[in-house]
Formats: structure tokens, sequence, C-alpha cells
């Protein structure tokens, strides 16, 4: 009977299993109620006495290894089980890696600044929030001007008047205060207008405004240069100036190019004439210079304005300006591959 138990000893210290099934199986067949221990003890009982010692000892210590062994297998399967809850399944595919997009707005922007950075214009920003001097007066726009209904404006205080800016010129003119001719920068930023929300306008939209002053600017300098803005940004060399009014430029243009006929979505966008109206610009006003403590009889300078919307628009066939602030990521997504 001891060499029975001595085996028995043996295959309880050399059983493995992960299975809990296994483990109860195992449980079940030796110490269980009618397991193998519960015999040998039986057995043990009509024993001759000179072996009753040896076969005791051999017995208990079966008994506590199959003891520790049900608790070694189960404490195996919990550890390996909370190693799992921390790393999860090691063997899944991993999660796809987003890439996130550019806004078209900053997209077009940012080309915008490219295009004149690299004939030497720098940037500069402002407040959004202006007082009347920067956004109207010093902008020969003084009050009562009927041109300030050019421009719908959301006030935020009145005497002084302080508003959201109209357009980003208020930037140029903090510009000339506080910089010495040659000047040649160019301010992006965002603009409020109160105006109807609809798909071609909206209270909220960007701008980049332009200015150069120096001696002897002409306005042939300021052709050339929208020539060559537009040439970069769209590949078109063909632009037209049309007789304007702002009240800061004198005289004043609006800037038209031609897009072309070729598509549908041409005759669409240029109602049929080939001719694509994008920006304002003009020679700066004296009045504008002097407010600005520059001498007009020395200097003169050129300014341009246009909408990032607008050219957003054109660019990639957007046919409501309401997208660009709805984040809407399928709108969105679309820009991916656009740097
Ligand atoms: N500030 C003008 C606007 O917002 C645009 C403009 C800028 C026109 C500079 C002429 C010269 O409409």
């Amino acid at each position: 009977m001891l060499d029975k138990v001595t085996k028995l000893i043996d295959d309880v210290q050399t059983f493995k299993t992960t299975s809990k099934e296994e483990i109860e199986a195992f449980r079940i067949k030796y110490l269980g109620s009618k397991g193998m221990l519960k015999e040998l003890f039986t057995e043990f009982k009509n024993v001759d006495a000179s072996l009753k010692k040896d076969l005791g000892q051999a017995l208990n210590y079966l008994r506590n290894a199959a003891t520790n062994k049900v608790q070694e297998l189960n404490e195996a399967i919990e550890d390996n089980q909370v190693s799992k809850n921390i790393y999860g399944d090691l063997t899944r595919p991993s999660e796809p890696i987003e890439l996130g997009s550019r806004h078209p707005i900053s997209l077009v922007r940012n080309r915008i600044i490219d295009v004149f950075s690299k004939i030497g214009f720098t940037v500069s920003e402002g407040p959004e929030i202006e007082d009347d001097w920067h956004n109207f007066t010093a902008l020969n726009l003084p009050e009562y001007h009927p041109a300030r209904d050019m421009q719908d404006t959301f006030f935020i205080e009145q005497d002084p008047d302080i508003l959201l800016r109209t357009h980003t010129s208020s930037v140029q003119v903090r510009y000339m205060e506080n910089n010495e001719p040659p000047i040649r920068t160019i301010s992006p930023g965002r603009v409020f207008r109160n105006e109807d929300i609809s798909a071609r306008a909206h209270c909220i939209f960007h701008q980049v405004e332009g200015l150069y002053i120096d001696t002897d600017v002409s306005f042939a300098d300021l052709k050339q240069t929208l020539l060559y803005f537009t040439k970069e940004m769209f590949g078109k060399s063909k632009i037209r100036l049309r007789p304007s009014y702002f009240p800061f430029t004198e005289p004043s243009a609006e800037v038209d190019i031609y897009w072309g006929l070729e598509t549908e979505i041409d005759y669409k966008i240029t109602k049929g004439t080939g001719w694509l109206e994008i920006m304002g610009c003009g020679m700066v006003d004296p009045n504008v210079l002097k407010n600005a403590d520059i001498d007009p009889e020395k200097y003169t300078g050129y300014a341009f304005g246009m909408g990032i919307e607008r050219i957003a628009m054109l660019l990639y066939q957007i046919p409501d300006i309401r997208m660009f602030y709805e984040n809407d990521v399928r709108f969105l997504e679309q820009f991916k591959s656009v740097l």
C-alpha cells in the first residue's frame, strides 16, 4: 500500500492543467467526500500496526500535496486573468491611428501667407475687439460717413465705441502706427459683420489684407503683385481691375480673375461670364497715411483685401459657406491629403 501511496504522491506533484474543470475533477478525485484519500484512510484503519507510522505519514503527505496543488493551480489561473485584464489580448491587431486634417480655412490662409512671404511680406495680427479709431476713423471713415453702412457692425460698447472688427484693415492701421516705412505686411484674421447668414454670407468670416508702403509705390506695382498672386494661387494669369470705391484707397478697384468657361461648374460660379471677383484693392488714401503719422508727400502705398472663405470655396468647390463652421467630420475629413 505504501508503494501505491508513493506513486499517487508522484502523480499529484506532476499534475498540471490550466482548466478550471480539470482542477475541480482533480480535487474531487483526491479530496472529495468519496475521493481517493477517504478510501485510503478507511483502508488505513485495517493495516497492520507496524506499518501504520510510515503509511500514516505518507497519507498525510499525499493529502497536503493534493490540497496545495489545487490551491496553486487555481491561483495560477487567477493571476493569468488579472494580467489579461491589464494588457488585453496581446495578439489583437492594434487600433488604427487616425490622421487629423487641417481646416480648409487654415489651408488657404497658409497658402496665401506662403505666396506673399516669398516676395517679402511679413505677417501681422491684431485684436478682434477694436476701437472705432482703428476700424473706421483712421481709415478715412469718420463718424456719420455713409460708407460705414458698407459694413454692418457688431457694437460692444458705445461712447467710446468698442466693436468687433469688420475687416483686418484695423491691423494695418496698428502696424503703420508702430512701424516706419518701408512697410510690407499681410494681416490674416477673423472678422465680424452683422449680416444675415446664407449659403454665400456669414456674420463671421476670415480675411487676408495686404499693405505695402514705400517711396515711389505705384499702381503698376499693385497690378504686378496681384498678377503674381493669382498665378501662384490659382494658376491663372489673366486678371482685370474694375474701378470701385473704398474710403481708405484712392483710386480703388475690384480684382477679377479669368477663371475660364470649360466646365459646367465654371459656368455656374462665374454666372456665364468666365470672370470671378476675388478681392478689393487700391492706392492708400493720403489721409490714411497722415492719420498714422506717415508723410504722404514722401510715401505712397497700395492695399488689398480678400475673403479666405470665398477663395476656399473656389479652390475646393464648396457650395455653402456654412459648411466651414459646422465641424462635420465628413466634410473636414476630405481635406486630409491637402497640405
Ligand atoms: N477692407 C476692405 C473690406 O473689408 C477690403 C480692402 C482692403 C479694399 C484694402 C481695398 C483695400 O471690404
